[in-house]
């Protein structure tokens, strides 16, 4: 699809969270470059005003900043309220992150916050989007989730489970939205640069088959009509196949091998 109908079908503007670091921050850039608005949420808004001006000087497009703490359980109604009468056509849901380690030693209430992010926001975001994207008659909605909500990933056991509700989520949207004319695309990542492994006390100069995160946000953007789940690495994808095709205990298994802290 060329950038023209891109925008034709999926703007004029996009919502995109997790916008301020990442692989978020990329959807934004890989968006205004195909001459979409956005709508970019986060809590640290200088970051998303930094990218904001940057995006509207480069690309010419309207880019704004929406400060927004997604572990609120009105997250997403605030932004449908700040989004008002735009006619937002995609909405990528992306913001999340994870929790590395034994299940036993995660602190609750992190892991508390973690299903309000990484679960409720995209859940009430669909449900709240779908009617206006419905009324268009086109429009998208991404949800960026991880190959670990593809099996039960060991040692990052929460995280995995709240990925793997977004998978399932994305694959019942999928079949719902698809006769409308809505897209729905489910991103699973593999290792990506990003804050994220930081964050998770991973040094990320130590991990292979490492993407860019503009090269998975414009793959993604490229495979919107592929879902309802996309592996956006060649790499992962052989990998997860291969394990996804052995007997579920091997390859759990194999996986706590790999996972196990040292
Ligand atoms: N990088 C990878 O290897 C990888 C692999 C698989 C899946 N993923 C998934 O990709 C998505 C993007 O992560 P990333 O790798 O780009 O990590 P990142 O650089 O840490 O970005 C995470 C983004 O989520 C936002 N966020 C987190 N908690 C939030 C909250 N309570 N309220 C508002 N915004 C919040 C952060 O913004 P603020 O901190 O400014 O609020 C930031 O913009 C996540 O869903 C992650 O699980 C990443």
């Amino acid at each position: 699809m060329n950038d023209e109908d891109f925008k034709r079908r999926y703007g004029p503007v996009a919502l995109v969270t997790g916008a301020s670091s990442g692989i978020g921050d990329a959807f934004a850039e890989a968006l205004a470059a195909r001459g979409l608005d956005v709508v970019m949420v986060a809590r640290r808004r200088d970051r998303l005003e930094a990218l904001a001006a940057r995006l509207t000087t480069t690309y010419g497009v309207q880019a704004r900043a929406l400060q927004v703490d997604l572990g609120q359980p009105d997250a997403a109604q605030q932004m449908l309220d700040a989004v008002g009468e735009l006619d937002v056509g995609l909405v990528v849901s992306n913001a999340g992150f994870g929790l590395k380690g034994e299940h036993a030693a995660n602190d609750p209430q992190a892991m508390a916050e973690m299903l309000m992010v990484n679960c409720n926001v995209p859940m009430q975001l669909a449900h709240g989007f779908i009617p206006r994207l419905r009324a268009r008659g086109r429009g998208g909605i991404i949800l960026t989730s991880s190959v670990e909500g593809l099996i039960g990933c060991p040692y990052s056991t929460a995280y995995s489970a709240t990925k793997a509700l977004v998978v399932a989520l994305g694959e019942g949207l999928w079949a719902e939205l698809q006769p409308e004319g809505i897209d729905l695309l489910t991103l699973c990542p593999g290792a990506t640069e990003s804050e994220a492994a930081a964050k998770q006390g991973i040094d990320i100069t130590k991990l292979q088959n490492v993407m860019p995160a503009a090269e998975v946000a414009r793959l993604t953007l490229d495979n919107i009509q592929n879902g309802p789940t996309f592996i956006s690495s060649d790499h992962y994808r052989a990998s997860f196949e291969a394990l996804l095709s052995m007997p579920r205990r091997d390859a759990l298994r194999a996986m706590a091998a790999g996972m196990k802290p040292r």
